[in-house]
């Protein structure tokens, strides 16, 4: 596959998707994630969007076996504009997707939790380019994914060139936490 950047194994090992799992990648670019999702997966799916045509089209080109195989699909398409019919995925995933940062992602977040399932798992990540980044990233989008009902855990990290990864991880209520209240999963680590 090539030398593949660490923030991205470093996202799948959080998002950990089981083998059966249908996942939705955010901002696929040339489709290296995506290459390590499908690794994971025996009849789970994965779909991958970009708005960039450029890119969708060498994400295509670099998974065209997982393509021609139905565990992947990878569309050109800009969150904003995106629709799947509600509780569609087990796993969300962005790597490196500034919209959830740079402005108010309301739209977006609240999207995302109608598309995940009960119990499914959101994971936004980051590798930004300066240390003191990662926490003001974490510190504007934990928050915001909390409000939309996500119980929210915040994971950093350093790669072994030393730069900062970040990611936000948020579980969607499960049909097992319709009565832990208050004692359901969420905190901080790291
Ligand atoms: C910095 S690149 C990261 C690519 C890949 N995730 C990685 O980490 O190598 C951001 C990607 O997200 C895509 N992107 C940004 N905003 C998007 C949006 N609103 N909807 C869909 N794709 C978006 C861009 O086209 C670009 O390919």
């Amino acid at each position: 596959m090539g030398s593949v950047p660490e923030r991205l194994t470093w996202a799948v090992r959080n998002l950990d998707p089981a083998p059966g799992d249908r996942v939705l990648e955010i901002g696929c670019g040339r489709g290296v994630a995506l290459a390590l999702l499908c690794e994971r997966l025996t009849s789970g799916t994965v779909t991958a969007i970009d708005r960039s045509g450029t890119a969708v089209a060498a994400a295509r080109r670099r998974n065209a076996e997982s393509v021609a195989a139905g565990r992947a699909v990878v569309r050109v398409a800009d969150l904003e504009e995106a629709e799947f019919p509600d509780g569609s995925f087990d796993r969300i995933l962005a790597v490196d997707v500034n919209l959830f940062w740079v402005r108010s992602p309301d739209q977006e977040l609240a999207a995302l939790r109608r598309w995940l399932a009960p119990g499914g798992t959101l994971c936004l990540c980051w590798e930004p380019p300066a240390g003191q980044r990662a926490q003001e990233i974490a510190g504007k989008v934990e928050p915001v994914v909390a409000a939309h009902g996500f119980a929210t855990e915040v994971r950093v990290g350093v790669s072994g060139k030393g730069s900062a990864l970040v990611c936000v991880v948020g579980r969607a209520a499960g049909e097992d936490d319709r009565d832990a209240g208050d004692t359901g999963w969420r905190g901080g680590r790291g």
